[in-house]
């Protein structure tokens, strides 16, 4: 195989910023079709790149002959594409939040070694610049073992994002399952876990709605904040502080507080990670930008999952990472639900 023909599932905000250019630029990827219910909008995106055009997935998958499958549905649809397109014979790039609970996390994991392809979930901010030099500084072991950590993830909510904007799926109970925990939470969760390199074992906090309000005027039915309190498995603790109200702006800073001193990430506005050290000296890292909302930088993630697809490699950020990001969330829902810590079974 020399390149990856990709079918995309869902052709709205992450497929048409990040996905859809992103295999355009690689020269081993194509976008041979596209499935939207909008039929417009199937038509719109494929039509530039000579792309098939469907309304059915379904359609798209027994029609079309693919190498692969980008999953960007609402949260509760992830799943049951999944499966479709396993069943299909295809390796399939799923967006985050995997899934919505943990049999459909199981059943995906189960599809995917039954078809013997590859699952890789679009976890992204492992690939961020800065996330990846704060990574390569940390296990350097130069600032010592991490003792707690704060991290951040806060936009002013996907009104501002979907191509649906408030009438979207994102704040409509049934199809989005979780609020701001499943949209940003998970990301944060799975970048806590690989930055520390070890599991979480605990967690807790307060999830909640606070602001968000839908375009009738009224709360929308999901959390829109979320404090979490979480401790990894040899005791390193920290928390998450979730937003979808953080309006006017972004944060998705994260520091790391360590024996031997501080990492800072996207902290500062010229220097992606900043450690300062215990004895007074400042490292001053200038690394590429991280992306937002209203900054799109190449993800890197269909670069990585054409790569792992045509070398045979294990995805970078694979099927189990995924799973175990959506369980410390649900699990943090779980225990912000009865309003006392809960351990994480792994
Ligand atoms: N990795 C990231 O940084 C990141 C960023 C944003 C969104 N996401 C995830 O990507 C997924 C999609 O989010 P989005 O921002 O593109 O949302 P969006 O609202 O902009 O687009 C969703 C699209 O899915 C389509 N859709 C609905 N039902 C479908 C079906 N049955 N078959 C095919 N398509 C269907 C809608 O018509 C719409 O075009 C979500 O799971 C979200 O959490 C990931």
């Amino acid at each position: 195989m020399k390149t990856v023909r990709y079918g995309i599932i869902g052709c709205g905000a992450i497929a048409q910023r990040r996905h859809i250019p992103e295999a355009v630029a690689n020269s081993q990827s194509e976008v041979v079709a596209i499935a939207d219910p909008v039929r417009g909008r199937a038509k719109k995106t494929a039509g530039p790149l000579g792309a098939a055009a469907y309304t059915d997935y379904k359609k798209m998958l027994k029609e079309q002959d693919l190498d692969a499958a980008v999953v960007c549905g609402p949260n509760k649809l992830h799943a049951p594409m999944t499966v479709d397109a396993f069943k299909a014979g295809l390796h399939v790039l799923v967006e985050k939040p995997m899934a919505t609970t943990r049999a459909e996390g199981k059943r995906m994991l189960a599809a995917s070694k039954q078809a013997r392809k590859y699952l890789m979930v679009g976890m992204n901010q492992r690939l961020m610049p800065p996330h990846v030099k704060a990574k390569e500084v940390l296990d350097s072991g130069r600032v010592g073992k991490p003792i707690t950590f704060e991290t951040s993830f806060k936009h002013p909510g996907p009104d501002g994002w979907s191509v649906d904007g408030p009438k979207s799926w994102f704040f409509k109970k049934v199809p989005a399952v979780m609020g701001v925990t499943g949209d940003l939470g998970v990301h944060k969760a799975d970048l806590m876990r690989w930055l520390l390199g070890e599991e979480f074992v605990l967690a807790g906090g307060v999830i909640t709605t606070l602001d968000k309000r839908t375009e009738k005027g009224r709360l929308i039915p999901l959390d829109d904040n979320a404090f979490i309190t979480l401790k990894t498995r040899s005791g390193v603790v920290g928390s998450m502080n979730i937003s979808w109200t953080n309006y006017g702006g972004g944060d998705n800073g994260t520091t790391i507080f360590c024996s031997g001193g501080v990492i800072k990430i996207d902290k500062h506005p010229d220097f992606g990670v900043v450690v300062e050290y215990r004895n007074g000296e400042r490292e001053f890292h200038q690394v590429g930008a991280m992306s937002t909302n209203t900054r799109q930088i190449p993800s890197g993630v269909i670069d990585s999952f054409t790569e792992s697809i045509l070398k045979r490699r294990k995805p970078a950020i694979d099927g189990m990472e995924g799973y175990r990001a959506m369980d410390v969330i649900l699990t943090a829902m779980e225990a912000a639900k009865a309003g006392r810590f809960k351990k994480i079974a792994l």
